[in-house]
């Protein structure tokens, strides 16, 4: 009857929000952070060309998004906020293009922030379905939830309060939905633009160190163009996304070239290797970098012991310190199947509890082994957990080994 299948679980840990190294305020709060050397900063100069110049791009080259439509579309800033906030919770870890069609759908199922609080969650894992951090669905809809039950139906309309008063709602989320849904003059900082703000200002240090994340929250809180804070941030996102790329950045194309000191390195370091060759001699001088920082201790600066990597270009930032193993866990699972009554065979399946990893899901009984365990130590307690919910006497030969499966795990 039951077949029993061990799963090898690489856990990768969800990553709530980019980029926050603790639970800071969303908005133009400054942090106590020394003022960074002036190379990591930008004059109001270059604040004013890379605003025109960023805009000026973003109207040329953006997609054509639904989330996009909508916003600019909706005239009730309720219903706009709601979708801004949908569109900013799936794009978290997901790819533009896999998040187009899941948006699209579940804007029609729930359009509004009352429709998706009367869904179930069972309801809310099904759309979600295949989208992986499914966190992130129930999240939502305990928010939309709390916005219906608590606030009388109205979205928060800043970003303090949005991440004060909506569950999962970190200080990116809160900074995108307050600046694409109400215009609110806050930056935001997500993975593409600690790509881009890296790269513009030469910041090499581990970019998940708090000195640089701040640093950046304060380059991207000082950036923000007040008369179009919403579609400057987009506008970032949109540049990291598809022009200042992790490995194969198309510089060519940048409209921020001009301002980008890892760019400039780049030319700098070609020029001089190009020199070299021409002048072989050994003391030939390697090419001289005029904007490295004075002080050794700089705290945004690449480390004297990651070395700069001719082969990468501007892919040398941002910097990440390595990457922890992920956590290994095995379970033991079975698929118990029998006739059903139409002839069509019938599985047993379990719902998860309410609260914690892939909370409310539907799977085939499955245990967490809480250690290396032999064969039979496995089928005894796959056994026992058998009978446990199924009340039925079940025997060790009743199962049939089916194999092994590795996989990583997104919650
Ligand atoms: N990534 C996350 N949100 C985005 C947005 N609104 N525009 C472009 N890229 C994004």
């Amino acid at each position: 009857m039951g077949r029993s299948a061990i799963k090898r679980v690489c856990k990768k840990v969800s990553k709530k929000e980019p980029a926050s190294p603790s639970k800071k305020p969303a908005g133009k709060n400054k942090d106590p952070s020394p003022d960074p050397a002036p190379h990591h900063t930008f004059t109001s100069e270059e604040t004013e060309t890379l605003r025109k110049e960023l805009l000026t791009w973003y109207d040329r080259c953006k997609r054509d998004l639904p989330w996009r439509r909508l916003a600019a579309a909706e005239m009730d800033a309720n219903r706009r906020a709601y979708s801004v906030w949908v569109s900013e919770v799936m794009l978290q870890q997901t790819q533009v293009s896999t998040v187009i069609d899941y948006y699209t759908k579940w804007m029609k199922t729930w359009p509004t922030v009352e429709d998706l609080a009367a869904a179930s969650l069972e309801e809310v894992n099904e759309k979600w379905s295949g989208l992986g951090y499914y966190s992130r669905g129930r999240r939502l809809q305990e928010g939309a939830q709390k916005v219906v039950r608590d606030l009388g139906g109205q979205m928060p309309r800043t970003a303090e309060a949005l991440q004060k008063l909506l569950p999962g709602v970190g200080r990116y989320t809160a900074g995108a939905v307050a600046s694409i849904s109400y215009g609110q003059v806050t930056g935001v900082v997500d993975g593409n633009v600690i790509r881009v703000l890296c790269r513009l200002r030469r910041i090499g240090a581990d970019c998940t160190s708090p000195p640089v994340a701040d640093a950046l929250w304060n380059l991207a809180n000082d950036l923000v163009d007040p008369d179009r804070p919403g579609d400057f941030n987009q506008a970032m996102m949109e540049l990291g996304a598809t022009v200042c790329t992790p490995k194969r950045a198309l510089c060519g194309e940048c409209p921020l070239q001009s301002l980008c000191r890892a760019y400039k390195k780049v030319e700098l370091e070609s020029a001089s290797s190009i020199r070299n060759l021409v002048d072989r001699r050994a003391d030939a001088p390697i090419g001289s970098d005029i904007e490295d920082c004075a002080a050794a201790s700089c705290s945004l600066c690449m480390q004297p012991s990651d070395r700069w990597d001719g082969s990468l270009g501007v892919a040398n930032y941002p910097r990440k310190s390595a990457k922890k193993p992920a956590r290994e866990e095995q379970t033991v699972t079975c698929v118990w199947e029998r006739p059903g009554e139409q002839g069509a065979a019938e599985y047993l399946l379990l719902q998860r509890p309410q609260k914690g990893l892939l909370a409310g899901m539907w799977e085939f009984p499955s245990m967490l082994l809480e250690k290396a365990c032999t064969m039979k130590e496995r089928e005894d307690i796959l056994c026992g957990r058998l009978q446990e919910v199924s009340g039925c006497e079940v025997s060790v030969k009743d199962l049939q080994f089916v194999g092994e499966v590795r996989r990583p795990l997104t919650t």
